[in-house]
């Protein structure tokens, strides 16, 4: 290819690849599959290496991560970036609206606009000509930390503002957010590095946003909404107008926006989206209220840093204080134990806690939580209560620091901490907290692992009671004997009828072929996710082939690091480990052949299955879609193409019929299957 022409396809790939990425990244609208999105930026990177004189460091394209910087240089803010004042209550947006409406003539008329309260990182966002030149932190209001080159890599920012009306000078505002399941995925690294989880979203995007080291803060994948827009001239009438603007520049501007003529309208918006804000991908810890004619603003001027034509309603807390009463551990199906706190049962959040987990000794000690002591419990939302911090002045002398255990609360069997003396830890230097019982044979081990064991092959029919049951009785000690046993073994048994022994053993039995994935999350490795074995699968084939990998050749599987390649690698080491794979497999356990993907009928397809199906489980259903192409996730937006609906479905069901996603029922989706 000769320049000329290189020139002018690399244009067209660009503009192309621009396209996509503002589809996604913005809109939520994919236009394409991730493949064709991937073979267009090969060309282009072919092209540009070939004549690097054509790359163009504005370009969408050019998001990669620069070097790490030593420290983050300051920089002011042209006009300042002020604070909001709160609502905790209706009755104090009504006072808002009170002191305001006092400050206006009484002829002012002026509506409401309302939009929710991101709870993430305020940022400040610079374009000149319509590049972006500077991206930078709230700070104290006046002076922030130019962060620019971290912002650059959060692909829904656009580099160049889109329209050919571009202004020469804008500054766009907004809110820097992490996605909850981003935060959940983050979470469960930093714990398996030791290290402490972040307690919300908010608190994560800042501490991504923090990173001197911008690949670092890349991999958090973060997003961007735009609040506001400013301009030289000429300031929009309306506020709804600036978002309006924004999003014809390109910028992500949360939709769950609205007018509002009244306050009552104010209050069923803020109702509204109190009912819905669990469900929403991002944390929304409120709703920001505005008097919607901003040439009103300027009359109504500041209090103090916070602006009078505006007021921020925040949600019911999700804190509350409590004591705690006793710090207890759990034993996992690892042996590892986890400690947790019983507290005096408290309301939080619209339900009763009484227990909450400490994660490690490491936590409590960060934490430096005593029994006796009074802490702060958070519970938001789906996700599990947690003690946010410790109140020391609540202290009256009398708390007790938590020891572990030296014997398994379960078996009596010494707990022994991890790490301690090993090579792999003492080699990197790392602090390994956690302890564990050393008795293979400890039944909250075996129990925990059974559990796990069946929920990975949805035997449902069998719950955490009928495995105790089943093992005091002596007729399991370990998942592989599920497989060799017949109804005689469980219809005798006291409170099982025949008939409830039939349901038990069809169930085992019709779970006994699996797919290699399935079977290696099944087994219960540390570390070793959902996720991790169906990549190990994919990339291994067989089972065999992952039993004699070195940790080098797991450690080169994409998305497995070094901890989790040692942990697979040890595992079928263990001698106790391949005889209980055999076992399994001597009993009947049948490792499918992974199918073949047939490219086709749902390539490009997302499902989402919300209730239950009469005729699969959700794990069949999801690799019916695999096979023939397609996707299933856990979240509806408009971006998907189908939600099956099986009996009593979930909220996703109403989600979906509202942002008009194709609704079908079970027996449309077997026919689709046909
Ligand atoms: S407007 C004068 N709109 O809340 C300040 N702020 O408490 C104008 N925030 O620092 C802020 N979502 O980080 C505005 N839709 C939204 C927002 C929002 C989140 C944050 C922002 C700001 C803080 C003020």
């Amino acid at each position: 290819m000769n320049k000329q022409l290189a020139q002018q396809r690399v244009i067209q790939l660009r503009n192309q690849i621009e396209d996509l990425r503002y589809r996604y990244h913005v809109l939520d609208d994919p236009a394409v599959t991730d493949d064709v999105y991937d073979s267009l930026s090969r060309e282009l990177r072919e092209i540009e290496t070939q004549f690097p004189e054509l790359i163009d460091l504005n370009s969408s394209f050019n998001r990669v991560a620069g070097k790490p910087l030593d420290k983050f240089v300051k920089v002011q803010h042209e006009v300042p970036m002020l604070s909001l004042n709160d609502a905790f209550s209706l009755a104090e947006v009504k006072a808002w609206d009170q002191r305001i409406r006092k400050l206006l003539p009484a002829s002012a008329q002026f509506e409401y606009f309302c939009e929710l309260k991101l709870d993430g990182l305020a940022v400040s966002l610079i374009y000149e000509n319509g590049i972006f030149i500077r991206g930078a932190t709230r700070g104290d209001g006046k002076i922030g930390e130019d962060i620019t080159q971290n912002l650059r890599t959060i692909n829904s920012i656009p580099l160049k503002l889109r329209g050919n009306k571009v202004p020469k000078r804008a500054e766009v505002r907004g809110e820097a957010i992490m996605r909850k399941v981003v935060l959940e995925q983050l979470n469960k690294i930093q714990l398996a590095n030791n290290k402490p989880p972040f307690a919300n979203t908010r608190n994560a995007a800042a501490g991504s946003l923090r990173q001197l080291d911008p690949a670092l803060s890349a991999s958090r994948k973060l997003d961007f909404c735009g609040w506001d827009i400013l301009l030289n001239n000429p300031k929009s009438k309306l506020h709804s107008e600036e978002h309006e603007l924004m999003r014809q520049f390109g910028f992500k501007v949360d939709k769950h926006e609205k007018r509002c003529k009244t306050l009552e309208e104010v209050a069923l918006y803020i109702e509204e989206i109190g009912r819905l804000r669990d469900s929403f991908p991002y944390g929304t810890d409120g709703i920001v209220i505005s008097v919607n004619q901003t040439e009103l603003h300027s009359r109504l001027g500041f209090v103090g840093k916070a602006p009078r034509y505006m007021v921020a309603y925040k949600y019911p807390a999700e804190r509350a204080t409590t004591k705690v009463l006793e710090i207890r551990t759990n034993v996992g199906r690892t042996g590892v134990l986890t400690p947790f706190a019983v507290f005096e049962p408290t309301l939080v959040a619209g339900s009763t806690i009484s227990k909450a987990t400490l994660h490690n000794l490491d936590q409590i000690r960060r934490l430096d939580v005593r029994v006796g002591d009074t802490v702060v419990i958070q519970k938001a939302g789906d996700v599990i209560p947690e003690v946010v911090e410790v109140l020391p002045k609540m202290r009256t002398g009398k708390e007790s620091v938590f020891q572990m255990p030296k014997v398994c609360p379960v078996c009596d069997a010494p707990v022994k901490q991890k790490g301690v003396g090993e090579k792999v830890a003492a080699k990197k230097g790392k602090n390994t907290v956690a302890y564990y019982c050393i008795n293979p044979h400890c039944p909250a081990k075996s129990q925990r692992g059974l559990e796990h064991f069946v929920n990975a092959l949805d035997i449902y029919t069998i719950g955490p009671k009928v495995i105790a049951r089943f093992k005091d009785e002596g007729l399991i000690s370990d998942a592989a004997d599920l497989f060799s046993l017949v109804e005689g073994d469980i219809s005798g048994l006291e409170r099982f009828g025949e008939k409830s022994a039939e349901n038990i053993i069809k169930s085992i039995q019709d779970h006994s072929h699996v797919s290699l994935a399935r079977f290696i999350y099944s087994l219960g490795i540390v570390n070793v996710g959902e996720q991790t074995s169906e990549d190990l699968a994919a990339h291994f084939g067989t089972l065999e082939a992952i039993q004699s990998a070195s940790p080098e050749a797991i450690n080169a599987v994409e998305n497995i690091g070094p901890v989790v390649a040692r942990s697979v690698h040890d595992y079928f080491q263990h001698k106790e480990n391949q005889k209980f794979i055999k076992k399994l497999i001597n009993n009947g356990v049948i490792i499918e052949k992974p199918k073949k993907r047939l490219a086709g009928k749902f390539t490009g397809k997302t499902f989402v299955l919300t209730g239950t199906l009469d005729t699969l489980s959700r794990d069949e259903a999801k690799s019916k879609i695999k096979e023939l192409g397609g996707k299933m996730t856990e979240s509806v937006s408009k971006n998907i193409d189908y939600i099956i609906v099986g009996s009593e479905p979930g909220s996703k069901y109403e989600k979906g019929k509202k942002l008009g996603v194709t609704i079908l029922e079970e027996s449309e989706f077997l026919q689709l299957l046909k």
